[in-house]
Order: structure tokens, then C-alpha cells, then sequence
């Protein structure tokens, strides 16, 4: 059940409030009762998801080196900024617990198997269904990868270059969902996709004029850093 006319997702949690893509990130943008959460994955060497949006732990963390290069104990021994622990999937989607759609973006490599094995792990043992489910990427080959392996989950395109060429490689995909970056986007190219069955998710969307300027495009949904102020 959707909460807002315009979806509200919570942008790496509600990263303008708590470290980005962390448990309390995450719980600050539920008490904004958000619509949606997008966070970021990638698959560590030990083989299990994390979330967490660099390539490398140098920025967010007190570890350096490649996030794929270091073991789920490892990386849970970090501390991310503040004083967190960078999550895995699991950890947070037993948080959301069907509270809000998770929208998980594959942001590394050989993501797109191990997602959706946990995306239908969760369906069939813990009640969720394929509408809480968003699962998003620039990347084309893990999109289509998912695609291959589960023609049921929903899948959007997330793109900053162009909406016309992602929802041309959306048509291969049967993704009926559109991520462009909000500078992208007119009133004209909204309803155009709209028009063709396409919802739009406009991402990242944090100042009040440009908030105001994409509800009067009509988007589908905005991703924020700041859902509350949506
Ligand atoms: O999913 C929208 C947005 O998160 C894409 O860019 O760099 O924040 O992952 P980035
Ligand atoms: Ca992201």
C-alpha cells in the first residue's frame, strides 16, 4: 500500500540525516514513513551481500581496499562513519520487514544471482511479494542476468544519459520502471514515458525548488537523500 501520491523513497536510507546505507540510516527513513528505501549492493569474497555504495571502504569506513576484496567478518568489523556496521542485505531487509519497497541496487559486479536467490527466499519464507520489490542498475548485464534467472521481479532501469535510450534497452528486459537522474527529465519526456506504460522514480532529489519542479513534471516517485521533505 503506497503511502504518498508521489512515492517517497528514502535515498541510501535517509543519508541527509545518518550515514549513508546503514541499520540506522535506514530506520530514520522509516519514521518518515517512506514509500520506498534505495540502498546499494555488492558481493563481498566471502560471497555474501553487502550494503554499501563505493567500489572501495576508503570514503565511508576506517578499512581501505576494495569492499569485493575483504570477508563478510571483516568488513562487519569496520566501523562506517559515526560508529555503524555496514549491513548485509539480509540485515536489512529483515528491518524493513514489508514496512516500505526496497528498491536494491546492483552496483558491483556478479550481484545480480546472489539478489535473486535472497528476493526469492524472502517471498517464499517471510511473506513478501514481488511488489516490494524494486531491483535497479546502470548496469545493463546484471539487469539482464536477473531477468534470466526471475522474470517476475520488477526491474528499472536507472540511467544518467538519456530517458529515451533506457527505456529502449528496458523493452529487452520487460522493465516497466524508469530511474533517470532528475536533470534529465521535462515535463514532455515524463509524460511520454508515462504514456507508454513507464513509471519514472527521479533520482536525487533534495532542494524544495527541485522537488516542486518534478512534482509538476508528474514523476511516479522521487529517491531523496531528505524523504522527509517530499
Ligand atoms: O538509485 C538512484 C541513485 O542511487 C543512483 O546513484 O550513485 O547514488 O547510487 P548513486
Ligand atoms: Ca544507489
Amino acid at each position: 500500500m503506497l503511502k504518498h501520491p508521489v512515492r517517497v523513497f528514502g535515498h541510501r536510507g535517509a543519508k541527509g540525516y545518518l550515514a549513508e546505507n546503514t541499520l540506522e540510516s535506514i530506520e530514520k527513513a522509516l519514521s518518515f514513513q517512506v514509500d520506498g528505501i534505495e540502498i546499494d549492493v555488492h558481493v563481498c569474497a566471502t560471497g555474501e551481500l553487502v550494503v554499501f555504495h563505493d567500489f572501495t571502504l576508503d570514503r565511508m569506513t576506517n578499512g581501505v581496499g576494495e569492499v569485493g576484496k575483504h570477508s563478510l567478518e571483516e568488513l562487519k568489523k569496520l566501523r562506517v562513519n559515526g560508529g555503524f556496521q555496514i549491513p548485509t542485505l539480509e540485515d536489512v531487509l529483515k528491518r524493513i520487514n514489508k514496512e516500505c519497497i526496497i528498491n536494491i541496487e546492483l552496483k558491483g559486479k556478479n550481484t545480480a544471482s546472489r539478489t535473486s536467490e535472497i528476493v526469492e527466499a524472502y517471498i517464499r519464507n517471510h511473506g513478501w511479494t514481488y511488489k516490494d520489490f524494486i531491483i535497479s542498475s546502470f548496469q545493463q548485464v546484471e539487469l539482464e542476468k536477473t531477468f534470466q534467472i526471475n522474470k517476475n521481479i520488477p526491474l528499472a532501469v536507472l540511467t544518467k544519459a538519456s530517458v529515451a535510450e533506457a527505456i529502449t534497452f528496458a523493452k529487452t528486459i520487460k522493465s516497466k520502471i524508469i530511474h533517470p537522474n532528475f536533470a534529465l527529465l521535462s515535463t514532455d519526456n515524463v509524460k511520454f514515458a508515462q504514456s507508454q506504460g513507464y513509471q519514472i522514480n527521479a533520482w536525487t532529489v533534495n532542494d524544495a525548488d527541485t522537488i516542486s519542479r518534478m512534482k509538476t513534471y508528474g514523476v511516479d516517485g522521487i529517491i531523496s537523500d531528505v524523504p522527509d521533505k517530499i
